[in-house]
């Protein structure tokens, strides 16, 4: 293999959420050629089993595997928060999710150590933030909410005015009378209601976005086990989705922060 490694950097999420990681990930490392697969056909992942949300995050695997990538990236809170192990024991490359980085993220900002975190209801009921956040500050205290309705208004583009508002008050209250000084943004929607989070929780209370905290873990496998790609020009993105394509262009705009033109669709039936 030498030193280098052409290979993609394989990246899925349920749907277009990931791209807020996408996004992190080539801001950081623009040489490097990445594959992003969006379940877009089975989202939402965080209302459904951890049985399925596991059948499928392993079917997304297995396409980007076929796609010759070099290591995944779980660009999904839901899915990491269950599909991790499975991943890891099929798979021959290394795989990263984005739990264990934004915990441990939140664990060292925290002053306090009174941190919240928010996510579906498949990640909070899943137990891997409290557990993650636990193994890296022992004694620290948890509040956590699911927000189920933040994924919609993401979609939507629903991100100021008053609705976002008015469910972040409702959603954050618990947070506020916990007195919590961190909030661990445990979806990969939810960084694009960040102005409205911060607003509800003031600015004494500091919001940490997993997705900066998965691009350092990848920096450091890159600097370890894996190649990364020589320099020569920006790497190449693809982009393929399991339903209509229609919707990218306008969506990647608002989650990645470029326009992604053409993105393929792609039929992987989970069994
Ligand atoms: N990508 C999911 C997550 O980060 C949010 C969307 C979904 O429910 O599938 O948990």
């Amino acid at each position: 293999m030498g030193l280098t490694d052409p290979r993609p950097i394989g990246v899925f999420d349920s749907g277009v959420g990931g791209l807020t990681v996408l996004r992190a990930l080539r801001s950081r490392f623009p040489d490097e050629s990445m594959v992003y697969l969006g379940d877009t056909a089975r989202v939402p992942y965080g209302t459904k089993s951890a049985e399925v949300v596991t059948r499928y995050s392993l079917r997304n695997a297995a396409f980007l595997t076929s796609q010759d990538v070099k290591l995944l990236v779980v660009a999904c809170n839901t899915a990491s928060s269950v599909a991790l192990p499975a991943l890891r024991a099929s798979l021959g490359i290394p795989v990263v999710g984005v739990i264990e980085p934004g915990a441990r993220a939140a664990a060292r900002v925290s002053p306090s150590g009174n941190v919240g975190v928010v996510g579906t209801p498949g990640t909070i009921a899943s137990g891997a933030y409290q557990r993650a956040l636990v193994a890296e500050r022992p004694g620290i205290r948890i509040q956590v909410q699911a927000c189920p309705l933040f994924v919609p208004l993401a979609e939507e583009g629903w991100v100021q005015g008053d609705v976002p508002r008015l469910v972040a008050h409702i959603y954050l209250a618990p947070m506020r009378q916990a007195g919590i000084d961190t909030l661990v943004l445990g979806c990969t929607h939810y960084p694009l209601l960040r102005g409205v989070l911060a607003e509800e929780l003031g600015p004494g209370v500091t919001l940490v976005d997993s997705a900066d905290a998965t691009a350092d873990e990848v920096e450091a496998l890159l600097g370890r086990g894996v190649a990364g790609r020589a320099p020569g020009g920006p790497g190449a993105l693809r982009v393929y989705v399991t339903d209509t394509p229609d919707r990218i262009p306008e969506l990647s705009a608002r989650f990645l922060g470029e326009r992604v033109e053409r993105a393929e669709h792609v039929d992987i039936q989970a069994g």
